[in-house]
């Protein structure tokens, strides 16, 4: 399978011609500038309702529409915006699917939707445990750290996990390093970083640190993909 960094949380999964998109920001995205934001997606898969996180994911699910999988709240919202292929779950949940299935699992943050006339309930965040042919990817969403993951990584082979590391708004690269050690990947790539200065992160010390815990560290630029 292939992992495509579209930046800051937005990773598309590929195999088989199937394609699962996670939350999408893009065409606001300022790692995105003149880089094509129209990409066509089989599922959506949205970790909570904050603006970097929707992003683009009503145009793109009522354009192609792609099944889009979010928290209950999340997904009413959606369907009362005209997207009309959803997938409404809750933390502890499990979705079954052509390519194997997602768990949405817990996140520490908050969430909401913010409209021109205020701010909409938005559940709570959440994260994702997608079995994609086969391959168990972890895609943390915004997240501080937090001692349950020991139990995401003790339920799960994890091969692939995405985890936030740019500090203020989520983890940041010592206590992702720290996560590591409770999630057990292969494979770990850095996200949630670098879009605005006050998410700078210094992604060679974590890629180092991963290293001497014998977990590959894969840094994607933009648009870069990486064979699994
Ligand atoms: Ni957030
Ligand atoms: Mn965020």
């Amino acid at each position: 399978m292939k992992i495509t960094y579209l930046g800051h949380a937005a990773f598309m999964l590929s195999e088989n011609g199937l394609n699962v998109l996670t939350d999408p920001f893009l065409s606001e995205s300022p790692v995105r500038n003149n880089l094509n934001c129209d990409v066509k997606a089989d599922y959506i898969l949205v970790s909570h309702g904050h603006p970097d996180h929707l992003g683009d994911t009503v145009n793109l699910a009522s354009k192609y529409n792609s099944r889009v999988v979010s928290i209950f709240e999340v997904a009413t919202y959606l369907s009362k915006k005209g997207v009309e292929n959803i997938a409404p779950m809750n933390i502890g949940g499990k979705l079954n699917t052509e390519f194997g299935y997602v768990k949405m699992c817990q996140a520490v943050h908050s969430s909401s939707i913010m409209e021109d006339d205020g701010r909409i309930y938005g559940g709570i965040a959440a994260g994702f445990i997608i079995n994609f042919f086969e391959k168990i990817i972890y895609f943390a969403g915004d997240t501080a750290l937090f001692y349950d993951m020991k139990l995401i990584g003790d339920l799960n082979k994890i091969d692939v996990a995405l985890l936030p590391v740019g500090g203020n708004f989520t983890m940041d690269v010592d206590e992702a390093l720290y996560a590591l050690d409770l999630i057990k990947p292969k494979i770990v790539i850095p996200m949630h970083y670098n879009t605005w200065p006050v998410i700078n992160a210094d992604i060679e010390k974590f890629l180092k640190g991963a290293e001497t815990k014998k977990i590959k560290g894969v840094c994607l630029g933009i648009d870069e993909s990486v064979e699994i």
